[in-house]
């Protein structure tokens, strides 16, 4: 018998006034067999609107050539404009606040430019331990570019020992005691490994305290959890839009700069497509930045990315971010209600990364596996569980409100304890 029933699953998904919009998106198929797709924290699925917002720019392009900028359903020059005021509602921020453009490395990298200001002892630049690779390389190479030493220029506050997560206590007394010697704070809002999140407002308000600025990689973040950017006053912040976003792989990512930075004064790496937008055109030497956010874009916009990008975010706004985030809170619950009676039955099979204490979890739960880790996951993929594997031994998974149900979690319970019981 299992251990789930799917009844009482399909019970849940009948209250869910989120649960047709599954339908929106394309699941994927393998060899003829629907999966059951667990990861919107590494690519989020393809809306089934996006093929047709793609043609609708292969069309345009078609009819008016370079006119399309400025002609037919959606003009070109219009399109930055008509994501902006969604995105915003999805990481808290005024809709002037934030930006789409380019892709998240490389906006890590402009904003280190802006935001990034050492001066006299002030250099210290404050990051969590183990974060994503390429903030780590960012990191590294832009000290080097301004010819500083990353060993002694970048501190890394690590978990305690025995620990995975990294305590808040840690973060802001490592704040304090740098002190006047902290030029940056650059944390991820959520950790991509453990799926820890991390109090943002609790080490921003720190961070400036000291005199500090802060920013945040929300490539985790952005699409999952709660964000007030604007709110707990934070600097900068990047994200991706290809996770939770589902805006496809390679996706133009996303910026949030605070209103307070939108002066003509504020450094930064400047390109025509962040001059003032109304005289952009007459060509003139000297750079006068665009208001607000929008004055940080370097490059002619990648309009089929945009197309995608809009495409996904009006599915946010059909469905509200307030129900995404309940529905986002009860199906994780419902997981980890699935997930403490399966250790109940498989004693000493797993210990989890993921912080217990809902408010620092998002969408994503990270399972380390004791034992027989590979061959859990390799049979959850057999089954058509899409879950990801991280060396050495960790499952991933994040059921996400758009196109998750219960029963895909009830699913997903019963098969982890099948292949369980066969070990
Ligand atoms: C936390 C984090 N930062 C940065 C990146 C790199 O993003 P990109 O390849 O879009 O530059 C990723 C990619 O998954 C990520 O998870």
């Amino acid at each position: 018998m299992s251990l789930f029933s799917l009844d009482q699953a399909a019970a849940l998904d009948a209250q869910d006034p989120l649960h047709s919009f599954r339908q929106n998106f394309v699941h994927p198929t393998i060899e003829g067999k629907k999966q059951i797709y667990f990861l919107g924290n590494s690519l989020g699925l393809q809306p089934i609107k996006t093929a047709s917002a793609i043609n609708e720019v292969l069309s345009q392009w078609g009819n008016y050539g370079v006119e399309g900028f400025f002609m037919g359903e959606r003009p070109w020059m219009q399109m930055h404009d008509l994501m902006t005021p969604m995105l915003s509602k999805i990481v808290g921020a005024n809709p002037h606040e934030v930006t789409v453009m380019n892709q998240l490395t490389v906006n890590l990298h402009l904003m280190m430019a802006s935001f990034y200001r050492p001066q006299g002892k002030r250099v210290k630049i404050l990051c969590e331990a183990k974060a994503f690779p390429s903030d780590q390389y960012m990191f590294e190479t832009y000290c080097e570019h301004l010819g500083l030493n990353p060993e002694t220029t970048i501190v890394e506050v690590m978990p305690r020992t025995g620990s995975d997560l990294i305590s808040t206590e840690d973060i802001l007394n490592t704040i304090s005691s740098l002190g006047d010697e902290l030029a940056l704070v650059l944390f991820s809002g959520i950790n991509y490994y453990t799926g820890q999140v991390f109090d943002m407002k609790a080490i921003t308000k720190a961070a400036q305290e000291v005199g500090a600025l802060v920013g945040f990689d929300l490539a985790h973040a952005a699409g999952n959890i709660e964000l007030h950017l604007h709110n707990w006053n934070v600097d900068f912040a990047c994200w991706c839009s290809y996770k939770y976003l589902n805006s496809g792989p390679g996706a133009v990512g996303g910026v949030f700069i605070h209103e307070r930075h939108h002066h003509h004064n504020t450094p930064r790496l400047a390109g025509w497509w962040g001059y003032d937008e109304s005289t952009r055109f007459k060509m003139e030497k000297g750079f006068v930045p665009d208001s607000g956010a929008k004055g940080w874009q370097l490059s002619t916009p990648a309009m089929l990315l945009y197309a995608c990008h809009l495409a996904s975010l009006e599915l946010f706004e059909e469905a509200g971010i307030e129900q995404l985030h309940l529905k986002r809170k009860a199906l994780n619950n419902y997981l980890w209600e699935v997930l403490a009676t399966i250790d109940n039955n498989t004693k000493g099979l797993v210990r989890y990364l993921t912080p217990t204490d809902p408010n620092q979890r998002g969408c994503q739960v990270s399972i380390l596996m004791l034992k027989n880790g590979r061959n859990m996951y390799d049979a959850l993929m057999e089954r058509g569980l899409i879950v990801d594997w991280r060396e050495p031994d960790v499952i991933r998974l994040a059921p996400v409100p758009l196109y998750n149900s219960f029963e895909d979690i009830a699913k997903f319970g019963n098969a982890f304890y099948e292949i369980a019981q066969s070990f």
